[in-house]
């Protein structure tokens, strides 16, 4: 089985995160009293169960040469700015690689600084969710990477047939689109440029302490982040922040308990049109959200601390003492994972080879 089919196939489906909803409950009753201390090893193997299996490091298998060769073009393209209308966004604009997958901005600027209405969720562990974007329109990462190109407010390309006729004037792209797809008889074509990205993303991992402790070994988290996973367990998050990813698997109601301030975005609602999605966003992943702020699909939470009282305030109706809240950013912090620094190194793009400009020098 591959990363993903692994993660999938033991992670939370709607009926375990149901039965998780009274599971949750219950620990709540019991572990009410003692909240900030920390939890038995008991507990503690009551809690790796929620989230098993731990994210999986990058795969250190040999791929097969064509799966590399679209692992390469999927990298290229990511970072290729000539991928917008003038040259000046590509992907890493918005979900820079070095910085957690994202740019920090509330919304981002593409092609010309317009803004879209949506914070840019991270790239990083995009691929394990049961779907892409906050409303869930894209399914997989191979077919959201069709968006971003077309769409007028951040690369701005006219049509697929524009993308494909300027990546052939590119020289080198040809050869890549050769080896990626050997088997097609048109290896350029606009879906291949989603299902290249998409090969690369779905090696955006990004394995942190805390999948130390999954594996095992308690001593990965400090006394102060055990303190925080038992506030974690015992409030209720973890009733929609469950599995591997600490979300990603399901569709919540922001505003569960008490009304978001806003409803000008309506979520799932307006893909599906159906009354019961309003207000539904897809439980975002938690994995590395120290590094991913501004929060929310609105970006409206400038710090961890503030997300994590409107999230008990909204979602659970509870106010955190500032022990509490404390506890929790602490957890938080432990899912801050390494960068794969080798794997995202942006390559030399084709057409860009430096190889005679370099006069001067000597
Ligand atoms: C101008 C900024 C911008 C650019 C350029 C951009 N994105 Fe995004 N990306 C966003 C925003 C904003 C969202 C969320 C939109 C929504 O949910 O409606 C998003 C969503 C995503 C998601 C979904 C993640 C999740 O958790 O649901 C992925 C994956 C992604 N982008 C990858 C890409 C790739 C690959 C490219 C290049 C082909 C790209 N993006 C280009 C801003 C950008
Ligand atoms: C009823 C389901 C539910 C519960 C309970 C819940 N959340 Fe959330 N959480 C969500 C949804 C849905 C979002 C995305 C909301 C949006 O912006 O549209 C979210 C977003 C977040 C974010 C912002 C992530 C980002 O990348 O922007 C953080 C942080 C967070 N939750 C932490 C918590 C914590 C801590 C708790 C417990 C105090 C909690 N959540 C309880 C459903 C829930």
């Amino acid at each position: 089985m591959d990363r993903l089919d692994r993660i999938m196939k033991t992670s939370f489906g709607l009926q375990t995160v149901t039965k998780l909803l009274t599971g949750a409950a219950a620990l709540a009753s019991w572990g009410l009293q003692a909240e900030l201390t920390e939890p038995s090893q008991a507990e503690l193997q009551g809690y790796k169960a929620l989230f098993k299996p731990a994210l999986l490091p990058l795969s250190d298998q040999p791929r097969s040469a064509v799966d590399q060769a679209k692992v390469d073009l999927g990298r290229a393209l990511y970072y290729d700015a000539r991928l917008s209308k003038d040259d000046s966004i590509s992907c890493n604009s918005c979900h820079n690689l070095e910085a957690y997958g994202v740019d920090n901005e509330q919304f981002s600027p593409g092609v010309g600084g317009h803004l879209g209405g949506r914070n840019s969720p991270t790239s990083y562990n995009a691929y394990a969710h049961i779907a892409q974007f906050w409303d869930g329109r894209a399914s997989t990462v191979e077919e959201q990477a069709k968006g971003p190109i077309l769409n007028p407010v951040e690369m701005a390309m006219p049509s697929a047939e524009a993308v494909i006729k300027k990546l052939k004037g590119i020289e080198g792209y040809e050869e890549m689109f050769e080896k990626a797809f050997p088997e097609s008889d048109k290896p350029m074509n606009y879906n291949h440029v989603g299902l290249a990205i998409g090969a690369f993303e779905r090696n955006l991992t990004t394995p942190s302490r805390f999948d130390q402790f999954l594996n095992g070994s308690n001593d990965a988290l400090s006394a102060q982040e055990l303190k925080g996973a038992r506030v974690f367990v015992t409030k209720g998050c973890v009733s929609c922040h469950s599995g591997t990813l600490l979300g990603g698997q399901t569709y919540q109601k922001l505003g569960a308990v008490k009304a978001w301030p806003s409803d000008k975005d309506t979520g799932r609602f307006e893909v599906t049109k159906s009354e019961a999605d309003k207000m539904m966003f897809k439980v975002p992943s938690l994995r590395n959200v120290e590094k991913t702020g501004p929060y929310f699909h609105d970006g409206s939470s400038k710090t961890l601390a503030d997300a994590v009282e409107k999230m008990a305030w909204h979602q659970l109706g509870q106010k955190l003492s500032d022990a509490e809240t404390d506890a929790l950013v602490a957890f938080l912090k432990s899912l801050t994972g390494e960068i794969p620094s080798d794997y995202i190194a942006k390559p030399e793009l084709p057409g860009e080879s430096a190889d005679f400009g370099d006069f001067d020098s000597f």
